[in-house]
């Protein structure tokens, strides 16, 4: 079966490191073609760095370009009291000796993506959408040659950040708004399907039964991420960042209905909010609403076994 080749824009970021980790275990059916890191729940130059160290750690080549260090306009919010300041704390990962690939993130974007076929990549993100809009930006032609935007980020209810806004979205809202005008086509994973996707004791056991160098670090930084449970409650924190991974490669893993989603750049009490209209003529989007979170977790498991 031919590999599914994408890019992963991210801001590592406990769940990103998942997410990283997820798709680079499953290269016998995605083709990770490049990371490229954007400030965001730590700033640019540890985001980068902990992408650095997670590829060794699954003993993988593959690029990573670091792109933006702050938002389009807005002033960079980091979220070191989530993720620590690290920002995958509990990972207890070994400096690496290697260095970002050259480029900014964005202009890596634009070139891997016009070096393919049209509409054979998919460009997945699950930090602040700041490299993809410079991106679009820069090549207006790119939206139309994605095969698709797999975005974790939004809400179709309350926000995480804001009552409004979900972190990625309220970082760099003017990013959000200019890639989902884009005519890029959108799966969207917002906070309300991946709060279905929540860290337990007993899923927390089951990665760290698996036992290998990747499955303990992993163990290790959910332990300390669900530990800080930002939304209150019992400590089950939700597992963002994996979702659009394992959709690529278990679709059947979510449900989902077309939408039209805009972005709040204007309120300053309702930035970055994703309004989401199911009744539009005019959908713009894939949202995802059901995800089966035991599925979810199995096929994480399975994965993590193979690095
Ligand atoms: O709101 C959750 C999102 O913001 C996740 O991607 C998390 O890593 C942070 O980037
Ligand atoms: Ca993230």
């Amino acid at each position: 079966m031919a590999r599914h080749p994408i890019l992963l824009d991210c801001d590592p970021g406990q769940d990103d490191a998942v997410a990283i980790l997820l798709a680079l275990a499953a290269e016998d059916a995605l083709e990770t073609i490049a990371l490229t890191t954007v400030a965001g729940n730590v700033p640019l130059d540890r985001t980068t760095d902990n992408a650095l160290r997670l590829v060794e750690l699954a003993g993988a080549e593959v690029p990573v370009h670091a792109g933006a260090d702050r938002p389009l306009l807005r002033p960079l919010v980091t979220a070191e009291q989530v993720h620590g300041p690290t920002g995958i704390d509990g990972a207890d990962l070994p400096p690496t000796g290697r260095r970002p690939a050259p480029g900014h993130a964005a202009c890596a974007l634009v070139d891997a993506i016009r070096s393919r076929p049209p509409a054979s990549v998919t460009l997945v993100a699950t930090g602040p959408l700041t490299n993809l809009a410079l991106a679009f930006r820069l090549a207006p032609d790119l939206p139309g040659r994605l095969r698709r935007v797999a975005i974790m980020g939004g809400a179709i209810g309350l926000g995480n950040v804001t009552p409004a806004a979900e972190f990625n979205f309220h970082v760099d809202p003017h990013a959000a708004r200019i890639v989902f005008e884009s005519g890029a086509d959108i799966v969207l994973f917002p906070l309300d399907v991946t709060h279905q996707v929540r860290v337990t004791e007993e899923r927390l056991a089951r990665i760290r039964a698996v036992g290998n160098p990747a499955a303990r670090a992993v163990a290790g930084m959910l332990a300390f991420y669900r530990g800080r449970n930002p939304e209150g409650g019992p400590p089950q924190a939700p597992l963002h960042d994996p979702c659009p991974v394992a959709w690529l490669l278990e679709p059947q893993l979510f449900r989902g209905r077309r939408a039209e989603v805009t972005i709040e750049t204007d309120s300053p009490l309702g930035l970055g909010r994703s309004y989401v209209d199911f009744r539009s003529a005019d959908p713009n989007a894939l949202v995802m609403e059901q995800a089966d979170a035991e599925g979810l977790f199995a096929l994480l498991c399975a994965r993590l076994a193979r690095l």
